[in-house]
């Protein structure tokens, strides 16, 4: 039959998937409330200025917003150390991710994305007709060294998410440099730093501070997780002025809607929401380690907002046996992690409410 044809190469994309909603399951199991550990978002909720702000946005939602999000911008520089002229705003980090792909790909490039971590990576390169080329695990870390074997004139972007999801693991700042030394300067490092605001290992650097030194570094950034704002849709692109510009060129015009504007700048000044959500994170981080330990399982220290806890044999059992007690996790089947089950940091009564019935279940 005649019809449109879609790109050949959008037929071998996997769908994503994303963490189990909470209305799934209390739809399925009749919970009024099930907890969700499932997509690390902050479990404090919005930022309460970030709230204020855009109920007073609310009133201008019949205008079109700013297209070049200078406020957002600018509230943007000034919290992670750069110029405006540096930031390029998105819908998310995920839309800053397909920007960055549409900008410096082309059909038969290709990418190197590690064997363990965000999927949109993926997704996103073979959306642009690139070929992805997966990278090595070292003991739940990114290897440098496959990364730098694998690279070749074709590679056109190297992804990697610092510290890294689903692992939680975070590559030290010598091994960033040298992996920059080891590529060439014409393909793009994107350096995902959507949990870097988390990170406790003392020689983690944000790459933020590359971007003058290596213009083909480009750093990502989210408020999704340290500021609260998921549903929101708030990202950023932190990357020398050339790259900047190229993403500026090709992103759709307002891209980021007025409530988004106004809340995200809110959110990025409220240091007190971010210091909050800092402590109860590590707090809960330390609480699930201890618990872990006493339960005679293996975890993977985490510079995140999540944790990967190793279930061993049954941990599909265990994942649906916890969905039943209204508590959702993440299953990492998808990764080939079966025996593994990645957890969000919660509140401390969400936390305690995994572990109890873990134990019960277990
Ligand atoms: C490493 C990483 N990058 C980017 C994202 C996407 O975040 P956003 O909500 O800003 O699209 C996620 C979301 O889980 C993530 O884990």
């Amino acid at each position: 039959m005649r019809q449109p044809r879609p790109a050949p190469w959008t037929e071998k994309i996997p769908a994503y998937v994303p963490g189990t909603s909470k209305d799934t399951i209390a739809g399925r199991y009749g919970i009024k409330d099930p907890i969700k550990l499932a997509s690390n978002e902050n479990p404090l909720g919005p930022s309460p200025l970030a709230v204020q702000a855009m109920e007073s946005a609310m009133a201008g939602a019949h205008l079109y917003p700013d297209p070049d999000a200078v406020e957002l911008r600018a509230a943007a520089a000034e919290f992670f150390g750069c110029r405006s002229e540096e930031v390029l705003a998105g819908n998310g980090s995920d839309e800053i991710i397909d920007l960055l792909c549409r900008a410096y790909l082309t059909p038969g490039r290709e990418v190197i994305v590690p064997g363990l971590t965000f999927s949109y990576y993926r997704i996103a390169s073979l959306v642009c007709g690139a070929q992805v080329v997966a990278s090595g695990m070292r003991d739940f870390h990114i290897d440098v060294d496959d990364i730098l074997h694998k690279s070749s004139e074709k590679t056109g972007i190297v992804f990697l998410a610092n510290p890294n999801n689903p692992t939680g693991t975070c590559l030290p700042e010598g091994e960033i440099r040298r992996l920059l030394d080891g590529l060439p300067p014409e393909t793009l490092v994107v350096l995902d730093e959507a949990y870097a605001a988390f990170v406790r290992q003392s020689d983690f650097l944000s790459a933020v501070e590359l971007i003058d030194s290596h213009p083909n570094v480009a750093t990502v950034h989210t408020l999704s997780k340290s500021h609260g704002l998921a549903g929101l849709r708030v990202g950023f692109c932190v990357a020398g002025e050339p790259v900047i510009s190229a993403l500026a060129r090709i992103k759709p015009p307002f891209n980021v809607n007025i409530l988004a504007l106004k809340a995200g700048a809110a959110a990025l000044r409220d240091a007190d929401f971010l210091n909050k959500t800092l402590e109860t994170t590590w707090q809960g981080l330390d609480y699930l380690y201890a618990e872990a330990q006493k339960l005679g399982l293996a975890f993977v220290p985490s510079q995140t907002n999540f944790v990967l806890i190793r279930i061993g044999d049954g941990c599909s059992r265990v994942y649906e046996e916890l969905l039943k007690r209204g508590i959702i996790t993440r299953a990492m089947t998808g990764f080939g992690l079966d025996d593994y089950l990645r957890v969000s940091i919660g509140l401390p009564r969400e936390n305690e409410a995994f572990v109890r019935a873990l134990r019960e279940v277990l």
